[in-house]
């Protein structure tokens, strides 16, 4: 099948590779002929394990990259629309270009073909975009509105893709149905899978994925609420670390006590410094001004982002509990990205963290594996850049863990004492175990646990419940 996909960031340019590697001709249309140019020239521009693959593998023949939207409109039988959806000022979804892409592609639109939403989109858009396109003259007949979300995640999308838990397949037409299960089929049939030359697959994922027909409402409001769920489960558990600090108790502990609970699972129970990216922040808000202009006040998912913020603002007390004062103190950052495995900054809580404490007067070096050109263009040459966990670590006065990299949870403990000035590290995202880094001579902060310390004190002394 002939599939163009809008937009070639991370969900387009993933789901056209994807859609190319599963057998369909794909053209993926954007609008900046600098990234056209850069895609057609073999360039990846975002870290997504197996996307180089796939882009190389398909790039030219099944995947072509094109500026001509009504073009790959008129050649195509569905059109995917993955365009940007960033908040406005009031924490609505800005549908801008949405309605554009909707209203550039009614001239494409000559014999039946199916128009779907994969960007992030509130209730209620497959409307408006239906109405646009007939605004524009083009006849009902020839066309159907769907909406086909997508739950990959930064890192593992190429994956996410292909090996997800559930495809969702919002319409209200069986014929536009008919057309995304075709898309589909390679996957639900169990064919591409067997293919040898199929992405690897990964633990836990269930194939072939189940297919969830919906009504395009429903479709629309699963991905929001997929997203503010997941959110809900973060702050939930970061809410249960500040009580763990109060009294004593190990989140972790806690975690494997509640998660192995099949009703509520340990997925997305990993305490830190809260959720960042472009979608949990954006989504969040959205569903939430969504669920107002519906006349419904999510209270509940105020007190996410609520909680949210305030995991970043506990760290950082922390740092200045551990450190004292922070003016001229020189601090190693590891990690900037908003979470491992990524290259991106976009509303990254470390970024967050490393601004704040410039603010307090503290000199910063950090390491990150992916992200450090990006976060260059952010914070320019405030901060330092090292080359490696232990370059950074070097004569700091305390090392910083604020993002997941695996790598961050593999180092080469008694390289790093020997680095830093001072033994302390203070971990944003659990990745050691308090005992052990007392063992090895650190004093150890973490989310949720007591601090440890080589001489064994323990911080939080816990008389009667309550802290002596
Ligand atoms: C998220 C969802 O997980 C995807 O299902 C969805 O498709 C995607 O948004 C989207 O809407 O496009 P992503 O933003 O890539 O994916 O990242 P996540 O892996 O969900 O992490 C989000 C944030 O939560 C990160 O800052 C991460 O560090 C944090 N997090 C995640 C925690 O603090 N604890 C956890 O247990 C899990």
């Amino acid at each position: 099948m002939r599939i163009t996909v809008v937009g070639s960031g991370n969900v387009g340019l993933v789901a056209g590779a994807c859609f190319a590697d599963l057998g369909h001709e794909v053209i993926v249309v954007d609008n900046n002929q600098q990234k056209l140019e850069a895609l057609r020239n073999g360039e990846v521009p975002i870290h997504e394990k197996f996307l180089p693959e796939l882009l190389s593998r398909h790039r030219g023949n099944r995947l072509i990259f094109s500026a001509d939207l009504k073009d790959g409109a008129r050649r195509s039988a569905a059109i995917f629309v993955a365009v940007g959806t960033p908040p406005t000022g009031r924490g609505e979804a800005d549908l801008s270009y949405v309605e554009s892409v909707a209203r550039e592609i009614s001239g494409g639109l000559e014999d039946y073909k199916v128009v779907i939403e994969k960007s992030t989109v509130p209730v209620y858009t497959s409307e408006w975009i239906r109405r646009i396109i007939l605004r524009n003259g083009v006849d009902a007949d020839s066309f159907d509105v769907a909406s086909n979300p997508e739950f990959l995640r930064e890192g593992t999308a190429v994956t996410d893709f292909l090996f997800p838990d559930r495809i969702v397949i919002g319409c209200d037409h069986d014929r536009a149905v008919e057309v995304l299960r075709k898309i589909y089929a390679p996957m639900t049939d169990g064919s591409y899978y067997r293919r040898t030359a199929a992405i690897p697959q990964p633990d836990r994922a269930a194939i072939p994925p189940p297919v969830i027909v919906t009504s395009t409402k429903s479709a629309e409001l699963i991905k929001h609420a997929s997203n503010a769920f997941l959110a809900m489960k973060i702050s939930f558990i970061n809410a249960v670390a500040s009580v763990c600090e109060s009294v004593g108790a190990d989140v972790n502990q806690v975690v494997h006590g509640v998660g192995s609970d099949s009703r509520i699972g340990g997925r997305f129970l990993n305490p830190g410094i809260g959720y960042g990216g472009s979608c949990f922040p954006k989504d969040v808000k959205a569903f939430c001004a969504v669920a107002r202009e519906c006349g419904y006040d999510f209270g509940l998912l105020d007190e996410v982002m609520r909680i949210n913020e305030d995991q970043r603002q506990r760290f950082l007390r922390k740092v200045r509990s551990a450190l004292w004062t922070l003016r001229g103190k020189r601090l190693a950052v590891l990690g900037l990205a908003f979470k491992g495995g990524t290259d991106d900054i976009r509303e990254s809580p470390a970024l967050f963290v490393v601004q704040a404490l410039l603010e307090e007067g503290s000199q910063v070096t950090a390491y990150d594996p992916a992200a450090m050109d990006r976060a260059r263009e952010t914070v320019g040459s405030s901060i330092q850049f090292a080359n490696s966990a232990y370059e950074a670590a070097h004569g700091a006065d305390a090392l910083l863990i604020l993002t997941e990299w695996e790598e961050f949870a593999n180092l080469d403990l008694k390289r790093v004492r020997q680095e830093l000035r001072y033994p302390i590290v203070i971990d944003g995202r659990n990745l050691y175990e308090p005992e052990l880094m007392a063992a090895q001579g650190f004093t150890y902060y973490s989310v949720g646990r007591a601090a440890a310390h080589p001489d064994g004190v323990p911080s939080v002394l816990v008389k009667n419940g309550k802290k002596a």
